[in-house]
């Protein structure tokens, strides 16, 4: 194997030959993290499609293998470390076969990675995913080279976007990439970018399309959705209301909110079109507590959050909202973590996130000299989940004996269920009625508990 590392260069695009198999070859995606990384991976393989791969579910029938990396929270690196040195055997018993790492890990170690793991062909960068069948095609026709693909291109508005060829029922569209909020924790600034919003009427061509091959159901994405801005000034708000007037879809959700960029003409319009923006809203808090969430640069206050939360039942008395919470963050005291603790008895959150706060490459936190054990994050954590447990079971009760819409994803033979989510993003498996993927039915609610309900079939809309 080589230990030469070759940085990737795009061709122009009239240079670009893609390697077309005559015989339909295996892709194996591992995918970590966020919603924005399972996208990403779909658009991987629908890319590769046009080179005749076809996804496989075990790595030992790909002639392809892709991490897709995170590097949010835990120990990414050591992950991905540990699964190459699975493939790196698989390796030895299959020469031809190719391995890459994408994502977020890829981006922050680039060369490094190709230096430490031999085994690895490549390595490629969230921005340069649309490379993906050109770099490929290079290392089949040079099997010696190793590529280096993670650079930003910063172009002022993102315009490439490739869009799932087969999308289910919902599927996710990219609506902003890249964060600037450099929260003190977090490390995505430095692996995804500056923000960039993609043009408002290529959202529109794009949701067309879906529609026109069967998607019901759209999730716009971006660190910061709230901060989308188009080229011809659109704001998220009109964004939202430009879809509901001007495409055809039915549903429309959107991840994730800052809550300091969530306005009342966001939850104005959310209320206005509640026919198809869904009625659920994760709207990360990270901590209860106002000095902490001034270390974290967050942009709010306990007191912020809380107001706009009551707007949105003010407007929507029947959202149903989730958070993400941070426990542990260099500094927090017992009485500070307490404030999350009384925080989560205030706000109704049907489901929480939490996480132990964990130092990150580049980021202000990771500097600090004041870091908790790990005795003391687990606690925490614990009696976090362990509040929220209880909430939880209260709070579903509410969707006992209800009938609600519910649009159907797909059928589980092996249960004889249906199953699909309502407005609120429950996840509801349910009996009865016949040919139902795609359709929005009507379900009465016989069991609820926290994260799914138990019903039955109605009717259909
Ligand atoms: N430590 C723990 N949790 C983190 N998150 C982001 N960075 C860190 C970190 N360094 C959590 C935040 C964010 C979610 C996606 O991951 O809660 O909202
Ligand atoms: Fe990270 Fe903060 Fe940007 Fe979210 S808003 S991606 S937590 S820097």
């Amino acid at each position: 194997m080589s230990q030469e590392i070759t940085r990737f260069k795009e061709s122009k695009d009239q240079l670009f030959q893609p390697v077309k198999f005559e015989e339909p070859r295996g892709v194996f995606v591992s995918t970590y993290g966020c919603q924005m990384n399972v996208n990403d991976s779909d658009r991987m393989i629908s890319l590769l499609e046009m080179l005749n791969y076809t996804p496989v579910q075990q790595p030992k029938d790909a002639a392809l293998i892709i991490i897709n990396s995170c590097s949010v929270r835990e120990k990414p690196v050591h992950k991905v470390h540990s699964e190459v040195g699975r493939y790196r055997k698989l390796k030895l018993t299959k020469p031809d076969l190719l391995v890459g790492v994408a994502g977020c890990v890829a981006q922050q170690e680039k060369d490094q990675l190709l230096k430490d793991l031999p085994a690895i062909d490549f390595v490629l960068g969230p921005d340069n995913i649309d490379s993906l069948p050109e770099i490929v095609s290079k290392l089949h026709k040079a099997p010696e080279e190793r590529l280096s693909a993670a650079r930003f291109k910063h172009q002022e508005a993102y315009h490439v976007q490739t869009l799932v060829q087969n999308p289910g029922v919902s599927t996710f569209v990219n609506i902003t990439k890249g964060c600037d909020n450099f929260c003190t924790f977090c490390v995505v600034p430095y692996t995804r970018g500056r923000e960039r919003s993609r043009p408002y009427k290529q959202l529109v061509e794009d949701i067309n399309k879906l529609t026109s091959r069967g998607v019901k159901e759209v999730t716009l994405l971006g660190q910061n959705v709230n901060s989308y801005t188009s080229d011809c000034g659109v704001n998220f708000a009109n964004l939202l209301k430009g879809l509901c007037e001007d495409t055809d879809i039915k549903r429309i959700r959107y991840s994730t909110s800052h809550p300091k960029d969530f306005t009342e003409e966001l939850i104005k319009i959310s209320a206005d079109y509640r026919d198809k923006i869904c009625e659920f809203i994760h709207l990360p808090v990270q901590s209860g507590n106002t000095e902490i969430l001034a270390k974290m640069n967050r942009g709010y206050s306990r007191e912020d959050y809380l107001e706009k939360v009551d707007k949105i039942f003010d407007y929507l008395p029947g959202a149903s909202l989730s958070t993400d919470i941070i426990v542990g963050f260099p500094g927090e005291t017992e009485q500070q973590f307490n404030d999350t603790l009384s925080l989560i008895d205030r706000v109704p959150y049907e489901s929480i996130y939490a996480f132990k706060y964990s130092p990150r490459p580049f980021t202000k936190a990771a500097k600090w000299e004041d870091h908790l054990s790990e005795e003391e994050k687990s606690d925490r954590l614990h009696r976090l989940f362990e509040k929220h447990k209880i909430i939880a079971h209260k709070l579903c009760e509410k969707y006992d004996d209800q009938e609600f819409e519910v649009l159907v994803e797909k059928r589980d033979e092996d249960r004889g269920n249906w199953s699909g989510r309502t407005t609120h993003n429950k996840v509801v498996n349910f009996v009865g009625g016949e040919n139902l993927v795609g359709k929005f039915v009507k379900v009465k609610i016989l069991k609820a508990f926290p994260l799914t309900l138990r019903g039955e079939f109605v009717s259909e809309y």
